[in-house]
């Protein structure tokens, strides 16, 4: 049978997971897609880096944008970063040629999701991106696929394993944010650029793309009020605790009478709470839909493995022909939302 070729652009935390995991469970995967995955050709800024994986079966290309054009590719993995420039361009030039396009780049849909969705439409290839939103937890097949007969009312939840990490690691060791930065940068956790974690723009990138799905919007990141962490101290989360609380960098998105409400803000929630609970990386997302009433996905939100197996997910689905609409439904259908303003 036909193999699925890909061709991996980002060689870090992300890209070099998916590299061990296509390499050392070909076999399953092959089992499971009913057809060989292979990688063909990668890229990264620096080639010679020793990334603890074997690269020298795969053609390297310097440019991200001739590997996403190479005629042996099938699918165009990104795991680059960045909303612009060589993110942007390759996958761009992925789609206009009819490929699909697998990414964990939340910047770059969160920015650029609308256009990217009409491209490939245009061209009959797909755009997947579970692993953009809330690592390794499946949510967006989620909503997609398992909620689709729900109309949803309101979506929410922890999204940033960093803003999580670093505030659960506050209150439980008594460090500062450099001392934090430093174990979750360790992990794999932070961004290319922390501020994008600590700032809560990461975290609104992730709700603007889960709105979209949610309430067939087109994604609207500007209409996200965001407050990020970096002014919590440690008095402040002491003082939450010594009242029972927990302090939460929290996202919720619903559909009002006045429009889309988007909100990313750090929130006290009891410490007993499921919420409340979640310690380190972790994640939680609450679903809530006419007909189900509440879904709660919970697991790890960052990090090499995690991220790359909703990488992986996504591309089980190409190889296997399951190719849900970008956002839900076609791109051309998705209304501009009205934001609701307070
Ligand atoms: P990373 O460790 O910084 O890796 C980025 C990779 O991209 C590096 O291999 C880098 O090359 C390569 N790269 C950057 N710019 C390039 C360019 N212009 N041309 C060629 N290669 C380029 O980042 P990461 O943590 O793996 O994240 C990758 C993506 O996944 C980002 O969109 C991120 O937001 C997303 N994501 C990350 C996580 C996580 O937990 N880390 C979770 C979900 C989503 P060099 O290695 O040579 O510098
Ligand atoms: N920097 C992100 C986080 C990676 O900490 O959640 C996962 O998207």
């Amino acid at each position: 049978t036909k193999p699925l070729r890909l061709g991996i652009a980002g060689l870090g935390t992300v890209g070099a997971g998916v590299v061990k995991i296509v390499r050392q469970k070909s076999e399953l995967l092959a089992a499971r897609a009913g057809r060989p995955i292979e990688i063909v050709a990668v890229s990264a800024r620096s080639r010679d880096k020793d990334r603890g994986v074997n690269l020298s079966d795969y053609a390297w290309e310097d440019d991200p944008v001739a590997l996403a054009k190479r005629d042996d590719v099938d699918v165009f993995v990104e795991l680059m970063g960045g909303s612009e420039g060589s993110a942007k361009d390759a996958t761009e030039a992925a789609l206009a040629l009819g490929k699909d396009v697998v990414t964990a780049n939340k910047a770059l849909l969160a920015h650029h999701g609308q256009a990217l969705a009409l491209a490939a439409e245009d061209k009959g290839a797909v755009i997947r991106f579970e692993a953009a939103v809330a690592g390794g937890i499946p949510v967006i097949k989620t909503l997609l696929e398992g909620l689709a007969g729900n109309e949803m009312t309101r979506v929410m939840g922890v999204m940033n394993g960093t803003c999580n990490y670093i505030l659960t690691r506050m209150q439980a060791t008594g460090q500062g944010y450099n001392a934090l930065f430093e174990e979750a940068s360790a992990l794999g956790y932070l961004e290319a650029d922390p501020n994008l974690d600590v700032g809560g723009i990461d975290a609104g990138h992730k709700l603007a793309i889960l709105s979209s799905i949610a309430f067939g919007t087109q994604v609207n990141f500007d209409g996200v009020q965001l407050q990020g962490i970096g002014e919590i101290t440690l008095e402040d989360i002491n003082q939450a605790a010594d009242m029972g609380y927990r302090i939460k960098l929290l996202g919720v998105a619903r559909m009002t009478a006045r429009g889309l409400e988007q909100r990313m803000t750090p929130c006290l929630v009891p410490d007993t709470s499921p919420l409340g609970q979640l310690e380190g990386g972790t994640n939680m997302v609450v679903l809530e839909g006419d007909q189900v009433e509440q879904v709660v996905l919970r697991g790890p939100g960052a990090g090499e493995g995690p991220t790359a197996s909703a990488v992986m997910g996504d591309v089980m689905d190409i190889a296997r022909g399951i190719r849900p609409a970008i956002f839900g439904r076609p791109a051309h259908e998705l209304v501009a939302a009205t934001v609701a303003t307070s």
